[in-house]
């Protein structure tokens, strides 16, 4: 068998990859430079009970990134179980971490429907959810104000079929304060820490299809209405969670990120990875074809706005959400990341290497 020259593959070689993927190949000859020489600060999201107790996991960390955020540890129900009750102990380790080490810290998530705490579904009405959202604002950003520089403020907002700004998840701040929930959230992380950087934080933008062209023009909407309103609002952030098999919609994804900068925001890459149950079980093919899709991605944005941050959603394949709902049916364990699961790196650190440094 021809010897496998990852790199020169990736950056255009004619190795075994040729034969085996000639579009995929195609699509890697287009550029992916930021334009920028200054390199991006990279990341990945850390399971708090991994940060110096599991060391190698701890070594990759420290040796591949200058950021971090948590994967679990600073959700609504982490951090706020009881109405009475905060609870700070991940949090807090992630954030000591984080300092120790001189890295930066994001935080993901002030709001978020995915996991709340059973004790909010007794607040009832406008003016007690608005006051409750609010107190768990101000009480965790004043508290990691000085090691998080950058918020998650709301989490997926947009309902999958969103196709307006006003086509909302539903939970239970949207139940009691309608659309007003998000400028409120944002306002209060502003009045909290008014340095911070504000994020609203999306999946499902990027892909070609009209669910996803939905997506998009919904998420323009939603932003445009928030800043008309003067809502304080700095940044986007493409969770970027690519699908080994659905396309990244080049011109649409680009021309989102322009009418953002447009609009005088930042744009952030905030959990990168590639979902592979559907790739090929060839492990080398595979590990291509999730470094070009999100090649295809980065590059996209990059055309158009540089990126403030890039953070992947766990740094090596040991550790990842995606066998939680997209095992392989071949019974293949999953290889979402940049690092596999014995820590070696993979092309798709290649890629965030080139994006990262604009080469
Ligand atoms: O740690 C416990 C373990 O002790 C226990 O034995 C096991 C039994 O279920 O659960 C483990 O916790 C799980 C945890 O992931 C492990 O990291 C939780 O049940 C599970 O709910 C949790 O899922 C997280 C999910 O969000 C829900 O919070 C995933 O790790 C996390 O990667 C995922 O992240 C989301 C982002 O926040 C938002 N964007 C999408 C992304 C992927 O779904």
């Amino acid at each position: 068998m021809a010897t496998f020259s990852r790199r020169e593959t990736l950056l255009g070689g004619a190795g075994v990859l040729g034969a085996l993927a000639g579009n995929a190949l195609a699509r890697s000859q287009s550029p992916i430079s930021s334009g920028t020489h200054s390199p991006i600060p990279f990341g990945a999201a850390v399971r708090p009970a991994l940060l110096g107790s599991d060391a190698d996991y701890t070594r990759a960390i420290l040796t591949y990134c200058n950021q971090i955020v948590a994967e679990g540890g600073f959700l609504f129900v982490d951090l706020h179980p009881q109405r009475k009750e905060f609870r700070f102990d991940e949090a807090d380790r992630v954030s000591a971490f984080a300092l120790a080490n001189g890295l930066g810290l994001r935080g993901h998530t002030l709001v978020w429907y995915g996991v709340m705490p059973p004790w909010t579904e007794e607040i009832s009405s406008a003016a007690e959810a608005e006051r409750e959202l609010e107190r768990h604002i101000e009480t965790v950003v004043s508290r990691y104000g000085s090691s998080i520089r950058s918020w998650n403020v709301v989490n997926e907002a947009l309902r999958d079929d969103a196709k307006r700004g006003s086509d909302l998840r539903p939970l239970i701040w949207q139940r009691r304060l309608g659309a007003d929930y998000i400028a409120i959230a944002l306002r209060a992380a502003r009045a909290t820490d008014p340095s911070a950087e504000l994020v609203l934080n999306e999946y499902d933008i990027e892909f070609v299809g009209d669910r996803f062209r939905g997506k998009r023009a919904a998420f323009c909407e939603l932003v445009h209405t928030l800043l008309d309103q003067g809502v304080p609002l700095d940044a986007i952030g493409l969770q970027g969670h690519l699908k080994g098999d659905l396309d990244i919609d080049k011109e649409g994804l680009g021309a989102f990120v322009s009418e953002m900068r447009k609009a005088g925001l930042k744009i952030l890459v905030t959990e990168l990875d590639v979902v592979d149950n559907q790739l090929p079980a060839d492990l080398r093919m595979r590990d291509v074809e999730v470094a070009l899709r999100a090649k295809d991605f980065l590059a996209a944005i990059a055309a158009e706005a540089p990126l403030s941050a890039l953070l992947a959603w766990g740094i090596s394949d040991r550790f990842t959400w995606v066998p939680m709902y997209f095992k392989r049916s071949d019974g293949l364990p999953n290889r979402p990341l940049p690092l596999d699961a014995e820590y070696k790196p993979k092309p798709l650190m290649q890629i965030v290497d080139r994006v990262r440094y604009g080469v």
